[in-house]
């Protein structure tokens, strides 16, 4: 499971985001709503410490994966990221082959006999329903599929590392509505096998994948959590003002 305590991220004297605490289940997935600016992006960097790459960037609280403390001196963020894929609104894939784009990580991790990397770059194109789709032109450039395509390849790219969490930044924002239904029953598939924390600014589609929805919005400057909860009673019955005029479509 993911639990988050009291995170706050910063960028210089800016508070990006401000004592988030969130605690996700294993095999759950927990939706990450609000208006744009209040922190979303930089909460889920924060949780795979992505934001150690930014210049300027610094984090205050605790975050444990699984039980290990993400920001303890004896964790390798390399290893961390293998643990965690995460998924981005705009795919993107390396400008390669279709099977490089897999098969890269792969090596970088070790694997090296070619029956393995084959039969894991199949596993995972199966996974995300690509296989029968690119099976006779793997070695094409990657560049070259559809938006939908490169999305569903990009996950398989986390995937076949066998990551416990998949972070999901608005996986299907840039889909058009066909493609993006393929990639969000996708994730609802994997519902059970990953924990996976998704931003979406598409209601109807947190109330259709989430378990728990976490509401950000922003207290003076700074992004917050300001509800959290079951994403069916939430949606049913927000207790926060602004959480029920968002929900209602009224803000935000
Ligand atoms: N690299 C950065 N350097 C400085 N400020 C940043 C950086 N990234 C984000 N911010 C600021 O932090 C705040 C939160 O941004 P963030 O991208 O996390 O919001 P968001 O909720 O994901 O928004 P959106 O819905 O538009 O994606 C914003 O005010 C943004 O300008
Ligand atoms: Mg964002």
């Amino acid at each position: 499971m993911i639990q988050v305590e009291s995170l706050s991220v910063f960028y210089g004297e800016r508070v990006a985001v401000q004592n988030a605490t969130l605690i996700a289940p294993s095999g759950t997935i927990t939706a990450i709503v609000g208006p744009s600016g209040c922190g979303k992006s930089s909460f889920l960097a924060a949780l795979n410490r992505m934001t150690d790459l930014i210049p300027g960037a610094r984090t205050e609280g605790t975050v444990r994966i699984h039980g290990q403390n993400t920001y303890g001196d004896d964790i390798s963020p390399a290893l961390l990221r293998r643990s965690i894929g995460m998924i981005f609104q705009k795919a993107n894939p390396f400008p390669l082959s279709i099977r490089q784009n897999l098969q890269l990580a792969l090596r970088e991790h070790g694997v090296r006999q070619r029956p393995e990397l084959e039969s894991r770059t199949e596993a995972a194109l199966r996974d995300v329903g690509l296989w029968d789709e690119v099976k006779d032109r793997l070695d094409q450039p990657a560049l070259r599929l559809s938006g939908g395509q490169q999305q569903r390849l990009c996950i398989a790219r986390a995937i076949i590392l066998e990551p416990r969490v998949l972070l999901m930044d608005e996986p299907c924002s840039a889909l058009d509505p066909i493609a993006s239904a393929h990639v969000e029953s996708l994730i609802q598939s994997f519902k059970g096998r990953y924990t996976i924390l998704i931003v979406t600014h598409n209601l109807a589609q947190a109330r259709r994948l989430a378990d728990h929805l976490a509401v950000f919005w922003y207290e003076g400057e700074a992004g917050r959590i300001i509800e959290q909860g079951n994403a069916t009673e939430l949606f049913d019955n927000p207790q926060h003002p602004t959480v029920a005029a968002y929900l209602a479509g009224q803000r935000g």
